[in-house]
């Protein structure tokens, strides 16, 4: 009898071809809506293993029901959207999509640098709207990129790639990290300094780390009344590892620049959001990995880590401890 494998998101024909070759598959028939939770609970009940999304829940109650489940395949390099130790204690694998969404992610991280620090929407919408009636010196004048100094939350592969564009930029780079990465520092020139000193010096304080019970907040008012006025915060991290209310106080304050963000404490973001109704904040709907060749190289690696794990193999990106 073939295994059973869940896939909780329509996923291309040709890119499930080789799992349907090898395995019962059932997948959730919609590409823009979530699978609800008691169709994915009974799906899963019976499936050895699944394919997941940074969408679902995957949490201990529900884990404790999946008496058959071996591998949670999630197609993403984040998996806060499952409980890891729920999972282990009931000896399933959980595996992540790291490395091939690197550099798509360093760029989108850089896009916002760019896009908030010469306020590319707003200069779009001024246009689109009929206000552009001539060319003036201090028309929609922002911040240079190019010499500034950033300062990197989290300098793991993310981080880094962020910091190896950025010395194209001639950008003089401060970082914090749990470990040293020294390694980086000799590359790229980052300075590992403490917290508050990159507060206190960084143009453009991006977030990279990841999101776990002890980043929860990890900017929050006090943080944020450390940076400069001039400075830009940028998320393409995690929604929670930001407080959204503090940002928003300090945005209208005036006590930071700009904002890019390119995740929200809860996603879909409401669109009647405070901080979308201001102008320098430059918001994304959590598309970090979106090209066409990174999203299907995750797709294809999540399928590799599900298979490994079914065919009783070594994955190649396991992340339970
Ligand atoms: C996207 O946010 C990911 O974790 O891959």
């Amino acid at each position: 009898m073939k295994q059973k494998v869940y896939i909780t998101r329509k996923l291309p024909e040709e890119l499930i071809a080789p799992l349907c070759e090898q395995y019962e598959v059932g997948m959730w028939d919609e590409a823009d809506v979530p699978v609800p939770r008691d169709v994915l609970e009974k799906e899963l009940q019976r499936a050895d293993g699944v394919i997941s999304l940074l969408t679902e829940t995957l949490d201990r109650e529900l884990l404790a029901r999946c008496e058959n489940l071996k591998v949670i395949s999630n197609v993403a390099v984040g998996y806060n959207n499952i409980d890891v130790a729920a999972a282990t204690e009931h000896g399933i694998v959980v595996t992540n999509t790291p490395d091939v969404l690197t550099e798509t992610t360093a760029d989108l991280t850089f896009a916002l640098m760019l896009g908030t620090a010469r306020r590319l929407e707003e200069a779009a919408h001024y246009l689109r709207t009929g206000n552009w009636q001539t060319w003036s010196p201090f028309q929609l004048v922002g911040q240079d990129v190019y010499g500034a100094t950033l300062g990197i939350f989290g300098l793991g592969r993310i981080g880094e790639a962020v910091a190896r564009r950025a010395t194209a930029f001639g950008m003089e780079i401060l970082y914090t990290n749990r470990t040293r990465n020294v390694k980086a520092e000799q590359k790229y020139g980052a300075n590992f300094v403490d917290k508050e000193t990159l507060l206190k010096k960084a143009d453009f304080v991006c977030v990279l780390m990841p999101y776990t019970a002890e980043t929860v907040d990890f900017i929050a008012a006090d943080e944020l009344s450390l940076m400069k006025t001039t400075a830009i915060l940028i998320n393409t991290a995690r929604g929670g590892i930001v407080n959204e209310a503090a940002l928003f106080e300090a945005l209208v304050r005036g006590d930071i620049l700009a904002a890019g963000l390119d995740v929200f404490e809860r996603e879909p973001v409401d669109v009647q959001h405070p901080l979308l109704t201001l102008p320098n904040v430059f918001p994304l709907p959590h598309i970090g990995s979106a090209s066409e060749q990174t999203r299907t190289k995750m797709v294809q690696l999540a399928i590799q880590n599900l298979h490994s794990v079914l065919q009783g193999e070594q994955p190649k990106h396991p992340v339970n401890k």
